[in-house]
């Protein structure tokens, strides 16, 4: 069974090298790589942030396989992102977190609707997300992409 915690300080450079995997910088939208300063201003000024919620999942042998970040914006409205570790991908990890962190925030904030936004062409993600729970919304031009755009509200937990 998977677990999860929420991140701390110390998983600033585990991130940072999540956020720089070539595949997770490829599917990103803006997908130059991270320098480890400027992700270590970014990453301390979120972790202590309530608006910011990340999350990492460790498997049965307590291996750091993923992380979920759900970030709030205006209007009852949040973000969320995905990544698995490069070493666990293959395994439909994606989906059973995607799903254990998106209903932990709904129950917290039943108020919100999550928003995914996702490249066309990212195909296990989108995938990933149907098997989340997550609805289809529309196709959309995000941050100059072809996208499509999901989401998920409380009446999708389960
Ligand atoms: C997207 C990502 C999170 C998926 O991780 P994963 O759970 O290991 O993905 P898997 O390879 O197990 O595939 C997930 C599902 O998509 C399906 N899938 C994979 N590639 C597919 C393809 N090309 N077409 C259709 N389905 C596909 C798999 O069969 C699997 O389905 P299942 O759950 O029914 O078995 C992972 O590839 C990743 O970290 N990518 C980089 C970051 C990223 O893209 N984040 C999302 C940004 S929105």
């Amino acid at each position: 069974m998977l677990t999860f915690r929420k991140a701390t300080i110390e998983d600033c450079a585990l991130y940072h090298s999540w956020a720089n995997d070539p595949l997770v910088r490829d599917q990103s939208y803006n997908t130059a790589s991270i320098d480890l300063g400027t992700h270590t201003r970014w990453f301390s000024e979120r972790i202590i942030n309530p608006d910011f919620y990340f999350f990492i999942f460790q498997n049965e042998s307590q291996q750091n396989i993923g992380q979920v970040r759900i970030t709030k914006d205006k209007d009852n409205n949040a973000i969320i992102g995905v990544s698995i570790d490069r070493m666990h991908r293959g395994k439909a990890y994606a989906s059973q977190i995607l799903n254990l962190a998106s209903d932990y925030f709904l129950t917290e904030n039943p108020a919100y609707i999550i928003f995914a936004y996702i490249k066309n062409s990212n195909a296990a993600s989108i995938h990933s997300f149907i098997k989340a729970n997550f609805v289809f919304e529309k196709e959309i031009i995000y941050q100059d992409q072809p996208s499509v755009l999901y989401i998920k509200t409380i009446q999708q937990c389960k």
